[in-house]
This record gives structure tokens, sequence and C-alpha cells, in this order.
């Protein structure tokens, strides 16, 4: 079943957390559903203009709706992930979405205002939430790159003002995750007393957070034994940062590098281990298997098992 984010938002709050995964392909939609409906949790899928590039917009949508129809009693949101204007107002028109990301936040204040609002007031016509953003992460997010340098966290002091005058529905911080593997290389971690300083000012209004994933360090091993080459630096969110995270008002977590490293491991050891084989149904039913794995586990440590 389809429902909106804020229904999931106004339950979750504080208690647990919604992962918000982004797809590009079946196998991680059919893990998905299927995680989600085992799990009984809900989640939020979520597409980017590249996943919309690769495998078609429509094609996307159209895998999305048989999936839930496959498992009826997966309850999702079909969110925008990263969006400009055309993309936002391409998936408002579609009707497919019931929420959108416009992402505004390499821009001016100002700017970012002007923006978010312009997605906004389309967006509600149709009862559609919009995800805003404040602050820049670093990393690298599909084909966008941002270094260290240039990205700042949020200003607790701006978050309230940004709220009240875009009439956003959820807010995307900076508060040192960045997207891709390398996040924590340097170990600094969740920056706790900012986040808690935006939670005093948005007073229990929905907080997203970017750069969701683990980035599993056993699975960084068995990548690199199989002659992979990821740096020895690859480091993301703790779980005990993520789990505290919702304490303080993270209701969305976006998860997209965890789900490519165990894609990279799963093929990588079928094509080391079975050299004589070459049917993409043999590690795609493995990868789907360990996806859905891996999926009910972030369920159960966001809180979310049983929810739906
Ligand atoms: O932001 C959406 C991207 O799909 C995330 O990519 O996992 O490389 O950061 P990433
Ligand atoms: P990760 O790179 O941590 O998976 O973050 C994904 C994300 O924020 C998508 O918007
Ligand atoms: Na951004
Ligand atoms: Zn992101």
């Amino acid at each position: 079943m389809v429902v909106s984010p804020k229904v999931f938002f106004d339950d979750c709050y504080g208690v647990y957390g919604i992962a918000a995964v982004n797809v590009f392909t079946m196998e991680q939609i059919l893990g998905l559903f299927r995680a989600g409906q085992k799990a009984n949790a809900p989640f939020i899928v979520q597409l980017t203009p590249v996943a919309r590039d690769y495998a078609h917009a429509k094609m996307l949508s159209a895998m999305i709706g048989a999936a839930s129809r496959c498992y009826p009693n997966a309850v999702y949101a079909v969110h925008l992930d990263h969006g400009n204007e055309t993309h936002a107002f391409d998936a408002i028109d579609s009707k497919e979405y019931q929420s959108v990301m416009i992402d505004a936040s390499h821009d001016d204040f100002e700017t970012n205002v002007t923006r978010t609002r312009s997605v906004v007031s389309r967006a509600h016509e149709h009862n559609i939430m919009v995800e805003a953003e404040l602050g820049v992460l670093a990393g690298v997010e599909d084909d966008v790159s941002i270094a260290e340098e240039d990205s700042s966290y949020t200003k607790p002091s701006e978050v309230a003002r940004f709220v009240k005058e875009t009439c956003c529905d959820s807010l995307a911080v900076a508060v040192g995750t960045s997207h891709g593997a390398y996040k924590f290389s340097g170990g600094q971690g969740i920056q706790f007393h900012i986040l808690e300083k935006i939670q005093e000012k948005l007073n229990g209004f929905p907080i997203v957070l970017h750069g969701g994933s683990a980035v599993n360090t056993e699975e960084i091993e068995r990548i690199n034994r199989y002659g992979g080459q990821l740096a020895r630096g690859a480091a993301g969110v703790s779980t005990d940062e993520l789990v505290k995270s919702i304490k303080y008002g993270v209701c969305k977590i976006n998860i997209a590098t965890d789900t490519r490293l165990l894609w990279a491991r799963v093929h990588r050891e079928f094509f080391g281990d079975e050299p004589e084989l070459f049917d993409p149904v043999i590690p795609g039913r493995k990868y789907m298997k360990e996806y859905e794995r891996f999926m009910l586990n972030k369920f159960d440590l966001l809180g979310a098992t049983g929810k739906a």
C-alpha cells in the first residue's frame, strides 16, 4: 500500500526511523519490497535523477507498482531524491510520487528559499510532500562531487526561518555525514551538538539524514579480497550513531552506498568463485536475498520492524 511519508513521520518522530533507499534496478526493488513486507516495516523507495535516466522514469514507476502487487502488504512511499525543479515538476505531474526533494542547498539562503518555495507551491496543490535541504554535504552522490572544503554544516540559527519561509515538509541537514563510502575516514562522526540545536529550533519537525550508509568493514574487506580496490579509509555511520540520531528528530535515513557495496561484493565473489558461469540470474538471486537480509537488519536497527 502506498502512503504519504507524512503518515510515517507523524508516527515515528523520536521513536523509530524510516529507511529511504535509493533503487536503480529490478533486483533492488524486489529485495526492498520483500524485506518491507516480511518485516512489516514502512519504507521509502527513492529515485534519483540518475536512476530515472538510467532505468527510465516510467520503467522505475512501473516496476515499483508491480512490486507492490507482488508484495501487497508492503507499506511504502515513493520519493524523488536530489531533484531540481525540472525533475520535481515532472515527478509531481506524473502522480507517481508522494514526495519530492528539491536540492537547492548549494545556492545561497535566499535562492534556496525561492527555489524550494516554487516546488512547494506546486507539490502542495497535489498533496505531495517536499523535502528541502539546508547545509551542504561532502562526498560523491551520483554524478555530483562536493569537496570537503566546499561542504558546510547546517546553521541551527537558520533552520526555523527556512522552514517557515518555504513551507517545506521535512528538512535534510548537514551534520557531518557525507555521501559515498568515505564519510568518516577521519573518525569525525555525526555532530550531535549541531543536530541537537537544530532539533530545538525545529520543535518536532521531521529531519532527514542523508549519507546514512554504514559502510560495513567486512563488506569492504570481502570486495578487496576479490580484486576490489576500495581504500582502507572507507567508513560510514556507526549503528550507535544512527540509532541515537532518531532521538534527535531524524525521521528519514537515506541509504544508497551500502546497497552498492553489497552488489559489488556479491558479484565479485560470484565471478571469482564461479569462473565458468555466466548467467545473470545466479548472482541476481543471491543479491536479492542478501539485499533482503540487509534491509531486515536495517529495519530492526531503526526500530521500524512491525510498524507498518
Ligand atoms: O543521493 C543519491 C545517490 O544515489 C546517493 O549516492 O550512495 O553514492 O552517495 P551515494
Ligand atoms: P549514502 O551514500 O550514505 O548511502 O547516502 C545516500 C543518500 O543520502 C541518498 O540521498
Ligand atoms: Na545537496
Ligand atoms: Zn543524499
